[in-house]
Formats: structure tokens, sequence, C-alpha cells
């Protein structure tokens, strides 16, 4: 009975080394809690862990984001966030398997943990009223990171302004960074900050999120800053040379 639980152990535990790894590879995580600085108008931000999740996010490339989605991709993006790869636990108690499979689960939430028990009362239109979500949190997040946990937060209401998420409204923290899925080419997706930048972007293949929830994404973003980095050669760019 010992050696299935140590194999399941150890591949709950992968992403939390895969972040230990890049920590320890070239100091960069150690800089960056240094030059964090916490959002103001969020006082729950975890500024350090958030720099840290946009760093690795920011280093995801091909081998990661072209992969297969449900074997490559979606670790990559939870080991990014600071998150386990966690498919067994019971829904609330550290599973992560939803997140970033859907079109709402998209927000990389980084937050102060003594804000992790808060609830919705009502805050979010849609969102259930109590979704006490702190145990699930504290299971789910990678130590490595930082202070503070991590969740898929849902992104529903992110575009507005000021944006109605769960993350900015519920957790008072800024999302690390967010998956938003292209209108033009459904297939792919960007990984952008809060401020819209692009840190990465990815055409996965294998089984991905259902076309609808896919659609819904881009939906979501559509006419927003969160999917300028989508057009190709955008803006951004254009002034470099
Ligand atoms: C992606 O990055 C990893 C590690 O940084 C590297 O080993 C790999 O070759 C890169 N893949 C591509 C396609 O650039």
């Amino acid at each position: 009975m010992l050696l299935p639980r140590v194999v399941a152990v150890a591949l709950a535990v992968r992403s939390a080394a895969a972040v230990e790894v890049e920590v320890g590879a070239d100091g960069a995580l150690h800089d960056v809690a240094a030059r964090a600085s916490k959002d103001a108008a969020y006082p729950m931000d975890a500024a350090s862990r958030r720099f840290g999740a946009q760093l690795l996010a920011s280093r995801l490339n091909a081998s990661d984001l072209d992969g297969d989605f449900d074997r490559v991709v979606r670790p990559a993006l939870l080991g990014a966030c600071g998150l386990r790869d966690e498919r067994r636990a019971r829904p609330g108690k550290g599973n992560t398997g939803h997140c970033f499979a859907d079109w709402n689960h998209v927000d990389c939430c980084t937050m102060a943990l003594e804000t992790a028990d808060s609830e919705n009362r009502g805050k979010v239109a849609g969102i259930a009223a109590s979704n006490f979500l702190g145990d699930g949190i504290r299971a789910a997040s990678v130590e490595a990171l930082g202070d503070g946990g991590s969740w898929c937060t849902c992104t529903m209401g992110s575009a507005k302004s000021p944006p109605g998420d769960v993350c900015h409204v519920q957790f008072n923290a800024r999302p690390a960074f967010k998956v938003v899925w292209c209108p033009e080419d459904l297939g792919r997706f960007v990984v952008v900050d809060d401020a819209g930048n692009k840190l990465a972007q990815g055409r996965p293949t294998g089984r991905l999120p259902p076309a609808d929830q896919r659609r819904a994404n881009a939906r979501e973003f559509a006419n927003s800053k969160y999917s300028l980095p989508c057009r190709p050669r955008a803006s951004a760019s254009s002034g470099a040379i």
C-alpha cells in the first residue's frame, strides 16, 4: 500500500519542484522580492509572489505552451502561477483540475493569505455568495514562489472599468496574469499581465478547452486591452526600428 502513496505524493509536488529549480537556477526570483512593491489600490496584493509569477510566465516558451494542452500547457501555466497540478484532491481541498481549463477560471490571482478566507458576499455578480476558498488555496499554493497564496480565480468582469472580477473585488489583489484566447484564431492564446502586456503565447495541441469555452473567453475580452496582444505585430513593436 505504501508505494502508490509515495508515487502520488511525488506527482503532487512535481510542479513545486519545478519552481524550486527555477528559483535556484539564476537567482532572479531572489531579486523579485526587493523590486516588488504592493499595489496600494489592492491592499491584499502579494506583490513579490505576483512578480515571481509574472517572471515565470514570461519565461514560458513554445516548449511549454505549444505542447499537449492537458499534459504540458496547463501544468506549465499552473507552475508559473505557483499552483500545484493536483487532480486527485476533492474540489475546494486543493484540486486545480479546473484551472485554465474553461473560459472563466483563467486569472492567476496572487493574494496575501489573510484574505484567502474572505467570502464573496454578493460582490461579484453571478458568483455564489459564499465560496470559501482558503483551505484549497493553502493546499494548492507552492511556497517557493514567496509569501501569500495563488488561485485561478474567475475572470468574469475583469475587462470592466473598474475591474469587477473575483481577484480584484473579493481578494483585493491584482492578478499576476490571465489567459486570453484569441478571437481571430481560437487555437491561440496569450498570457497577459493585469495591464494587458503580453508575457507569453501559445498554440497548444491535444485536447483543448471546448471551443464554446474558448469562444466565451475571447468574447469576455473583446475590445479590451487584454486581447490586443493577440494581434500579430501589435502597435507596441511598430516604433521599435
Ligand atoms: C524553452 O526554454 C527552455 C528552458 O528555458 C529551453 O530548454 C527550451 O529549449 C526552450 N524551447 C524553445 C522552443 O525555445
